[in-house]
């Protein structure tokens, strides 16, 4: 069975919303899915891993939120050469410069230490609406599909 780890932080709901749907997916296509707050979740577990699924909302100035920050720096120290990647969560557009930066940082970082990321940032504007939710299910149903081909 193929293993992934799903690691997010949401203040008010909104990521987690979309990382429970994603997870569903992805155990409904017999995937096995380890769930993690981000505060308690350290880089090095990574290696344990097939799949590696980053959940995160973003914070004042367009930046990571601080209780991801720790993590966030100390992927500098690992390398995922062979695993793959994506990242998700939830933004607001009245940002309009900064919206969802935090994905994009996660996604650049998690490229530069060698995963590879199959599909592009999931960003969601706020609560996840109905469509929002399909959508994560097809995100989740996609990357299964990465996995499985591996
Ligand atoms: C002080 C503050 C600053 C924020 N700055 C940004 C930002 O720069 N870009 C952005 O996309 N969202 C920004 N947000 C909005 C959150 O990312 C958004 O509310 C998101 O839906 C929260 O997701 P969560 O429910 O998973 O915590 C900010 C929110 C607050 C309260």
């Amino acid at each position: 069975m193929k293993k992934v780890i799903l690691i997010y932080t949401s203040s008010t709901g909104s990521t987690e919303a979309i990382a429970e749907t994603i997870r569903e997916e992805l155990e409904q296509n017999a995937v096995h899915v380890t769930v993690k707050d981000s505060f308690v979740a350290t880089p090095d577990e990574l290696q344990e891993y097939d799949g590696i699924l980053i959940g995160t909302y973003t914070w004042d100035g367009g930046v990571v939120p601080d209780e991801f920050m720790d993590f966030y720096e100390e992927l500098d120290y690992e390398e995922l050469t062979g695993k793959i990647a994506a990242v998700f969560g939830s933004g607001d557009s009245y940002y309009t410069k900064t919206f969802g930066a935090a994905l994009k940082l996660f996604a650049e970082k998690l490229a530069e230490i060698g995963a590879e990321l199959v599909l592009p940032n999931f960003l969601v504007d706020l609560y996840p609406e109905e469509n929002d939710l399909i959508a994560a299910k097809q995100y989740g149903k996609k990357f299964s599909e990465f996995l499985l081909k591996k």
